[in-house]
């Protein structure tokens, strides 16, 4: 397990470490509405899509009990709103929607109860899914762990650990995992421009825990890979597509090819809930366009010349560059059409 809480529900307030103000800073926020919650999703106090989708539900919860508090006669009215509030608030990460229809489903299963009563009940599944993404973190993680060999050096991109999760993480997880299992790995961490949260998040985590990590630039890459320091590949992954496409922080689509060339297998670790079976391929999936001010700018300070700025989140990796994706009930290969619909048999 991390040694920090990533996000958790404390005395009918939602409590999540600013992730912006990591590693310099471990400070907490303190969310006690919505709206609150919603803020921090879009503004990435909390972010990574499994974290993404505990916020949703803990902030659906808080609405709920709002709403039945201050808004009785019109309780139902008044979660449809926090609901599109919530589904609003980023894009991409399909755990978020997935959260969403989660609660959505304890609401509509107990409409004849009363709104305290539905109040108590999506606070118990928010907690629910929060405890859940932990075990099935850990599950990921022992699936991942068989991959990985002894004293392997394998290369993550972005934040897929404990702060991207409800505390354990995906990549991370079976990074975790492989360590647990003695296998005596090092991690090299690309530092994912424009915001960071290779340099910033995960080799905080990781240094933490005591796990060995070489941090380097996005651009070193493929020198690192043709010096022969990369024996795998193991990213996190905000949208997976029925067809194997992954939506991941952008950079790992380029890494793949990277990785292709060199020979390096490259996995994917993501829980169920990050699989899309409703979309067919990656290039139906939404790609959140952020502030260029996270390209053209180091906090308030400009860096870049004033001109023209495309600062795309995400990129799409294809399904054939990946060798297989690692979930909490297995390890799926190509072709995965067939073996992620297996899921669903
Ligand atoms: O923009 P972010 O920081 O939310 O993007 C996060 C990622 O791309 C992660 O790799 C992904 O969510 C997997 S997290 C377990």
């Amino acid at each position: 397990m991390s040694s920090f809480k990533t996000i958790e529900w404390k005395d009918g307030k939602v409590v999540m470490i600013d992730q912006r103000r990591l590693p310099g800073e471990e400070v907490y926020v303190e969310c006690s509405s919505y709206e609150d919650v919603a803020k921090c999703i879009k503004e990435m106090v909390i972010r990574g899509a499994p974290a993404i989708g505990v916020a949703a539900a803990m902030g659906i919860a808080l609405g709920a009990v709002d709403s039945a508090q201050n808004k009785e006669g019109f309780f139902f009215e008044s979660l449809k709103k926090v609901l599109e509030v919530i589904s609003k608030t980023r894009p991409t990460a399909v755990n978020l929607f997935w959260a969403v229809k989660r609660m959505n489903g304890v609401i509509e299963s107990n409409r004849d109860k009363s709104p305290t009563e539905i109040s108590g009940l999506l606070v118990e599944e928010a907690k629910n899914i929060c405890e859940e993404d932990i075990q099935i973190c850990k599950d990921l993680g022992k699936n991942g762990s068989k991959l990985i060999t002894t004293g392997m050096s394998v290369m993550t991109h972005c934040n897929a650990g404990g702060l991207a999760t409800a505390g354990y993480g995906t990549a991370l997880g079976v990074i975790r995992a492989a360590v647990k299992d003695g296998k005596g790995i090092k991690v090299i961490a690309n530092e994912t421009r424009p915001i960071l949260q290779g340099a910033r998040l995960t080799a905080w985590e990781l240094e933490r825990d005591g796990i060995p990590v070489t941090l380097i630039t996005d651009s070193m890459a493929g020198y690192v890979m043709s010096k022969g320091m990369v024996d795998a590949v193991v990213v996190g992954a905000d949208r997976i597509a029925a067809n194997g496409d992954v939506a991941n922080k952008i950079g790992t689509y380029s890494l793949s090819i990277l990785a292709k060339s060199h020979r390096i297998p490259f996995y994917v670790a993501a829980p169920v809930s990050t699989i899309d079976f409703g979309c067919p391929t990656g290039d139906l999936i939404p790609i959140e366009q952020r502030d260029v001010k996270e390209v053209t700018h180091i906090g308030d300070k400009r860096i870049a010349a004033d001109v023209d700025v495309f600062n795309p989140a995400f990129d799409i990796t294809p399904a054939e560059n990946v060798d297989a994706i690692i979930t909490e009930i297995g390890v799926y290969e190509k072709p995965y059409e067939e073996s992620l619909a297996s899921m669903n048999e």
